[in-house]
């Protein structure tokens, strides 16, 4: 997993800042319960999401594994930001109404995103909502345009399916008594990015599929070489969320 720490004082800038925040808050908020009082927002990065989700009423906290990126959130929301793993959440059984997750899954293995999902389950009310991105990948190379169409075979080739697969996520969260009950999406305003950004990460290692791709990822590269405009950013993704909500009453 990328270096957090490190990554923290550049994040908001090269993961579509405040406009993809709005966007992603605005879709968190339109799935959300109009009765949610107590959120926690797991993973929340540098709070940028975070802090738009608060409303009159609602107590919102935030908690992630970086350090340097709580400490950016913690700027915009004065202690109500915890260091802490999503795998072992330091929130009691069933403390809070709502549970979000925005690009986490995606980012752990199969093990540790089956335990963040019980965890979620475990301290999340009955009744209560979970929101979670799904599939996140997959958007960045669903965006259309024709870097995506080049990438993608290669990359359906060689890459493992995503952790956050919504029929994985889906199958995991009803053992552990979540139903899916509604869908939602946000653009990733500033995520669609030129060729020569493709190649460059490609090439640099940035993939572990492409690290396993070979000759396939030589080919790729010189035909990203020979597109059009290769500093003009193509397309943004659509990203996918799911509303899952926990059963009313009575054990998991
Ligand atoms: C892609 S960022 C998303 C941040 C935020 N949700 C947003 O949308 O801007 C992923 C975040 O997950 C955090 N993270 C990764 N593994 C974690 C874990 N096991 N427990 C808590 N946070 C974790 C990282 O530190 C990082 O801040």
């Amino acid at each position: 997993m990328l270096d957090y720490d490190r990554e923290a004082d550049r994040y908001d800038a090269t993961r579509g800042g405040d406009a993809r925040a709005a966007s992603a808050a605005a879709a968190v908020r339109a799935l959300l319960p109009a009765d949610t009082a107590r959120l926690a927002d797991l993973a929340c990065g540098t709070g940028i999401v975070t802090v738009r989700l608060r409303e009159p009423g609602r107590q919102v906290i935030g908690i992630d594994l970086s350090s340097g990126m709580a400490r950016i959130a913690g700027t915009r929301l004065p202690g109500r930001i915890a260091i802490g793993d999503v795998t072992r959440l330091p929130l009691a059984d069933a403390s809070v109404d709502a549970v979000v997750m925005v690009w986490l899954l995606h980012l752990m293995n199969e093990s540790a995103s089956a335990v963040a999902l019980t965890e979620a389950a475990r301290v999340l009310r009955p009744g209560g909502t979970l929101l979670t991105t799904v599939d996140k990948n997959d958007a960045v190379f669903a965006a259309g345009g024709d870097v995506t169409a080049l990438i993608e075979p290669v990359r359906a080739a060689h890459a493992a399916p995503g952790t956050d697969a919504t029929g994985r996520v889906t199958d995991l969260a009803g053992r552990l008594g979540l139903t899916v009950t509604a869908h939602g999406a946000f653009p990733g305003t500033g995520q669609g990015r030129s060729p020569r950004w493709w190649r460059e990460r490609l090439s640099g290692g940035a993939f572990a599929w492409a690290e396993a791709a070979g000759d396939d990822l030589t080919a790729l590269c010189e035909r990203l070489r020979e597109l059009p405009d290769q500093d003009r950013p193509r397309p943004d993704p659509v990203y996918r969320l799911i509303r899952l909500t926990a059963r009313s009453g009575g054990g998991r």
